[in-house]
């Protein structure tokens, strides 16, 4: 009850000091919560996805842009949107929520520079950068520092803002920005790899800029679609999304919108592999079907019963799971998802046989692994590449989660566990699934957070 209370005041706050921020964790405990998993439960039932975490992310960035009110349906209640609504307040909108609704009203901002506080709270707050330089034309942010999942460098996003004329300084660990007469200018830019961050910053800053921009070798990542969906309903002109080159011609202005976040495919991914490790059954609503399909046509390899239909995906996972026998490369979409690799590992690892996973995208995912092996797995890594070695059974115990995915994977691996395990550092998985245990428990398992 005090943390839901906590929670619900700081994500609606208006609150200047970000070191409030330090006092607000202390009161709030979420480093301290654990789950408590028993394993060895069947899991059968339904359940509706939620919004997408990456979607709503640069869409709650980019209301930053719309001078007037925008209201997100299907908004996940995840402390990264928290930490994006903090951001938000302190430039001076206004954010709220009602269940599943953000509305987001910036009709004045009373800042350009974000908080290292703040920035800190999570990495994609970088995104900031370009919705507040489409926005005003000038921001100060700072340097996003490597994370769990290795060095990860905003070169890419540096290089195209300055190429759409902005100069950016950095000094002490801040990045000063500043668009020449106050205003972006369009650009014709070559992504050198199809960066996800890097092409909606170029996107956020490009929708208000002053004439064309044109990015080719964009990231063709359906959250793109979704940011873009949000920005066209908000009176920019975008085409060729989804696709490698994206077009964008500037506006001198947005206004706001209703708009619902599309789902979210990885948390699809992460109930379909839990599902098929458990020998479960369970029907998905609310799924994005032609989005996941690069993950469905991997999943449907480890011999599991896969149907879809309209908006539904059902999963049904009798016997043993089978290895999946081509090696699964994790490449940006429409390949197999990073995000996904990981959650599928966990269900491997009791699959029959053997099946090799190549990490391509980012330099340090495989630190779930490790945490899989003290539960029984059997898995060696080398470099990029790690060989999954079907185990019959995996074993409850006290482990850490490492990251997001990396820390949803540890559930799968508990939930299909004989005994107990004690999972702590769940704050991790908050930041992209809303109240895990209590979907894990409306399918029949046994988690709890104490
Ligand atoms: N990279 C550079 N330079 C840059 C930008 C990226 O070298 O300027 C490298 C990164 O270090 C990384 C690779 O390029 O090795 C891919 O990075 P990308 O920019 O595509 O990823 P991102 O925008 O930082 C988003 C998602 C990630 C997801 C990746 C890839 C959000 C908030 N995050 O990150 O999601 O894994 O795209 O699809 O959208 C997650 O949800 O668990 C998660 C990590």
């Amino acid at each position: 009850m005090k943390n839901s209370l906590l929670r619900t005041a700081w994500a609606q706050s208006n609150i200047s000091s970000p070191y409030s921020i330090i006092y607000i964790k202390m009161l709030w405990g979420d480093e301290m919560q654990k789950f408590i998993i028993n394993g060895g439960r069947r899991l059968r039932g339904e359940l509706a996805l939620q919004g997408s975490k990456n979607s709503s992310l640069p869409i709650m960035a980019a209301a930053l842009l719309c001078k007037g009110e925008c209201t997100l349906h299907s908004c996940p209640r995840l402390t990264d949107v928290y930490a994006a609504s903090r951001i938000l307040n302190w430039v001076g909108c206004k954010c709220s929520f009602s269940d599943n609704t953000a509305v987001i009203s910036s009709e004045f901002i009373g800042r350009t520079e974000i908080s290292e506080c703040l920035m800190r709270e999570m990495r994609s707050s970088i995104i900031f950068m370009g919705a507040m330089l489409g926005r005003a034309g000038e921001c100060v942010v700072s340097v996003p520092g490597g994370c769990e999942l290795g060095p990860r460098p905003i070169d890419m996003h540096l290089a195209a803002l300055r190429k759409m004329g902005v100069d950016i300084r950095e000094s002490g660990g801040s990045i000063i920005c500043k668009a020449a007469g106050g205003r972006a200018k369009g650009a014709r830019i070559s992504l050198a790899f199809p960066s996800v961050g890097a092409t909606e910053n170029i996107i956020l800053c490009a929708v208000t800029a002053d004439g064309e921009t044109v990015v080719n070798n964009a990231a063709r990542e359906p959250e793109i679609c979704d940011l873009c969906g949000f920005l066209r309903a908000c009176g920019a002109d975008i085409k060729g999304d989804g696709g490698s080159r994206i077009t964008v011609n500037g506006k001198k202005q947005l206004h706001g919108c209703e708009y619902t976040i599309m789902p979210d495919r990885i948390v699809g991914a992460t109930y379909l592999s839990m599902a098929a490790a458990a020998k479960g059954e369970l029907i998905l609503t609310n799924a994005c079907v032609p989005e996941m399909e690069p993950f469905l046509s991997v999943l449907e390899q480890t011999g599991c019963s896969v149907y879809t239909s309209d908006n539904k995906i059902y999963l049904r996972s009798g016997a043993r799971l089978t290895a999946v026998k081509e090696r699964i490369r994790t490449m940006p979409h429409p390949g197999f998802p990073t995000d996904a690799q990981a959650v599928l590992m966990a269900a491997l690892s009791v699959a029959d046989g053997t099946s090799i996973f190549e990490e391509n995208i980012f330099d340090c995912r495989y630190r779930h692994a490790e945490a899989l092996i003290k539960m029984g797995a059997d898995i060696d890594v080398l470099g990029k590449v790690a060989v999954v070695r079907g185990v019959s059974s995996l074993r409850g115990a006290s482990v850490e989660a490492t990251d997001l995915r990396g820390g949803a994977a540890m559930v799968i691996a508990a939930l299909c566990a004989e005994g107990t395990t004690e999972m702590t550092r769940i704050c991790h998985i908050d930041r992209g699934y809303e109240k895990m245990e209590e979907a894990v428990r409306m399918l029949g398992g046994d988690m709890r957070r104490a």
